[in-house]
């Protein structure tokens, strides 16, 4: 149980408009493959909700770019597609949350943690600044949709790290990593799933509307009898097309 912190109003997507109410700012950690939208929900919901979205790639991105003494750091590791020792990005995440604690107390920490360490990690620290996660979203994509996005993405932006070789070694290194610490958010009943390889637009509403339902409950329900929630197969009630209903052209 927690105290509130107020947030925003409400937010239009496409026809849909889902209001938000005064309730706890929620907290949220983004856990999917490079490439499945963790950055792109990411700043949706945290702009819904009101809270700051902290996301680790752009924070090192920007230090690389400005070329701070972190950025010459961590650029090699970025480049070849691994990871960032735990200590420089947890120090560069506990003062983001420091400064969210300041704030309405919520946010949105887009890619961490990613190995078990700096996800037991970020848990230590978030009890200690009684900031713990309400929710792990967790974005369901096909590897090859999300090799498809990124190399499309290489084209257009030319992020330096979506050359091919680059995005199949992250993508090695989420399998490997990262993927499993999703047994564990599952463990704590605070995983949520939700299939991502739809527009946009369709897999916000969907998550929204599962953040909102959790939002009210947040404040009332104690820890231990949260349970986890798996939406990967309700295509048809958040945005198939009717012909792609179950059931349709039998
Ligand atoms: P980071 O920036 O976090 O990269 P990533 O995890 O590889 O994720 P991406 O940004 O590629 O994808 P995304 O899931 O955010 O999807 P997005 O919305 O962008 O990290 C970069 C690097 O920083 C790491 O490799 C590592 O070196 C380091 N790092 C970061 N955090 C670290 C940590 N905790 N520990 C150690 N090192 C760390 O979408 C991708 C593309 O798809 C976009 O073009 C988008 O427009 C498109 N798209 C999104 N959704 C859809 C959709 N529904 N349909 C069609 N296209 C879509």
């Amino acid at each position: 149980m927690r105290s509130a912190g107020l947030r925003t109003a409400g937010w239009g997507i496409g026809r849909a408009f889902i209001p938000c109410s005064k309730e706890l700012a929620l907290r949220v950690l983004m856990l999917a493959a490079p490439g499945a939208g963790k950055g792109t929900q990411g700043l949706l919901v945290a702009e819904h909700f009101g809270v700051p979205h902290i996301a680790t790639g752009d924070l090192l991105r920007d230090h690389v770019s400005r070329e701070t003494d972190l950025g010459q750091q961590v650029k090699r590791f970025l480049d070849r597609g691994d990871l960032v020792p735990d200590g420089i990005v947890l120090d560069m995440v506990r003062g983001a949350l420091e400064a969210a604690k300041k704030g309405s107390g919520g946010y949105v920490l887009d890619g961490l943690p990613r190995t078990m360490e700096q996800a037991r990690a970020v848990y230590r620290m978030t009890v200690e600044l009684d900031l713990t996660a309400d929710v792990a979203l967790y974005l369901q994509v096909g590897e090859d949709e999300l090799i498809r996005r990124l190399l499309a993405r290489a084209e257009q932006e030319g992020r330096a790290d979506d050359a091919e070789n680059v995005i199949r070694r992250r993508l090695a290194l989420y399998r490997e990593v990262t993927e499993p610490i999703l047994g564990w958010y599952e463990g704590r009943g605070i995983l949520v799933s939700v299939a991502g390889d739809r527009p946009v637009e369709d897999v916000t509403r969907e998550v929204l509307v599962a953040l909102e339902v959790l939002q009210s409950v947040v404040g009332q329900v104690p820890d231990s009898d949260r349970r986890s929630i798996d939406l990967t197969g309700l295509d048809a009630a958040f945005g198939a097309a009717p012909e792609q209903w179950p059931g349709s052209g039998d």
